[in-house]
């Protein structure tokens, strides 16, 4: 089984990262979006970030050209036809992946691999809606993707073991580490994960410190690049509570299950740094303030 040509859908945060990654291994890379607009700012983000590697002499100009031209957005999935790989990156929603999954299905070639970046959702759910589910894997990139070295590779019960030898193989070819899990909600990392940081949310809740020397005290005494709020801000609170509801709904673990502050900020919009405020307010990005605590 070999993988020439790639395909990733949605151009957001995850999927302009895996496109990127896929287009530097050297792999030709669709990229689907559901508008020109959306095609034309996740190209740009790309663009972007090229330019700066290209600045800071990681990349020749020319690499970055050919980095670039490797590349096409699209928005009709007819363009698909063509991939040995389909990377699905669309937005964390059950109903719209699965209805993608069936839409695709008679698009895309027969011996076309088709991977969901999902960080929670069932893969084996999302196989039974394709008509070939042995050809299904999940394959779980990290944010940033061009900076992280994982990938969990997700195989299931229906898996075909040249299907995840292949995408293994695809892992290394993008200079990522790959690790296996099973289909079991939150894969490995947000398995652990997600516990650490509902903890740290619960930590705040009851006093234990406050947002910032929490963070200080994770990052300096664990030695972790982020502290538990900076990293929930980074992936987004809406996101790490979805995960966090999913991952509880699996195991019923009261470990799992998102604090009510979580919730709150959540409805109140503060989403993290994608909406500019979460746990802290990013109006002066060069130096973001904590929550108020008595605004909790
Ligand atoms: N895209 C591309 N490159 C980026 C980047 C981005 N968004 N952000 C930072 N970088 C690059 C920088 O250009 C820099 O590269 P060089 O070393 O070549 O100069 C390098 O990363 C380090 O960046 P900085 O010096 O600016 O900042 P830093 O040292 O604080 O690193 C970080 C930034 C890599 C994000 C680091 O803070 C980190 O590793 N944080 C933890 C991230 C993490 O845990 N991610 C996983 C989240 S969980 C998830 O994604 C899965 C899920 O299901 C929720």
């Amino acid at each position: 089984m070999q993988i020439r040509e790639v395909g990733v859908i949605g151009c957001g945060l995850m999927g302009s990262g895996i496109a990127q990654v896929a287009a530097t291994a050297g792999f030709p890379t669709v990229v689907l979006e559901a508008s020109e607009e959306l095609c034309q700012r996740g190209m740009h983000n790309i663009s972007q970030r090229l330019e700066r590697l290209v600045q800071k002499g990681t990349l020749s100009p020319h690499e970055g050209t050919a980095i670039q031209n490797r590349l096409k957005a699209v928005t009709d999935k007819s363009q698909l036809s063509n991939c040995d790989l389909v990377i699905e990156a669309i937005i964390e929603n059950r109903e719209e992946k699965l209805q993608l999954w069936r839409a695709l299905d008679g698009i895309l070639k027969r011996e076309a691999i088709l991977a969901s970046n999902t960080s929670s959702l069932s893969i084996t759910e999302m196989m039974m809606a394709t008509s070939r589910p042995e050809r299904f894997v999940g394959l779980h990139f990290f944010n940033p993707v061009p900076v992280m070295e994982l990938v969990e590779i997700v195989r299931t019960i229906l898996t075909d073991p040249q299907v995840h030898q292949t995408v293994l193989a695809f892992a290394g070819k993008l200079g990522k580490t790959p690790v296996c899990a099973s289909d079991s909600a939150g894969f490995i990392v947000n398995r652990l994960l997600i516990p650490y940081l509902m903890d740290a949310i619960r930590a705040l809740e009851q006093g234990a410190g406050s947002i910032a020397d929490i963070d200080r005290a994770m990052k300096l005494g664990c030695g972790h690049p982020m502290g538990p709020f900076v990293l929930l801000d980074f992936i987004g609170l809406d996101t790490a509570c979805s995960i966090a509801n999913i991952v509880f709904e699996e195991f019923r673990e009261p470990r799992f299950a998102p604090p009510g502050l979580l919730k709150r900020l959540v409805i109140a919009g503060r989403y993290g740094r994608k909406s500019g405020k979460g746990f802290y307010d990013y109006s002066d990005p060069n130096s973001p303030k904590p929550l108020e605590l008595d605004r909790r």
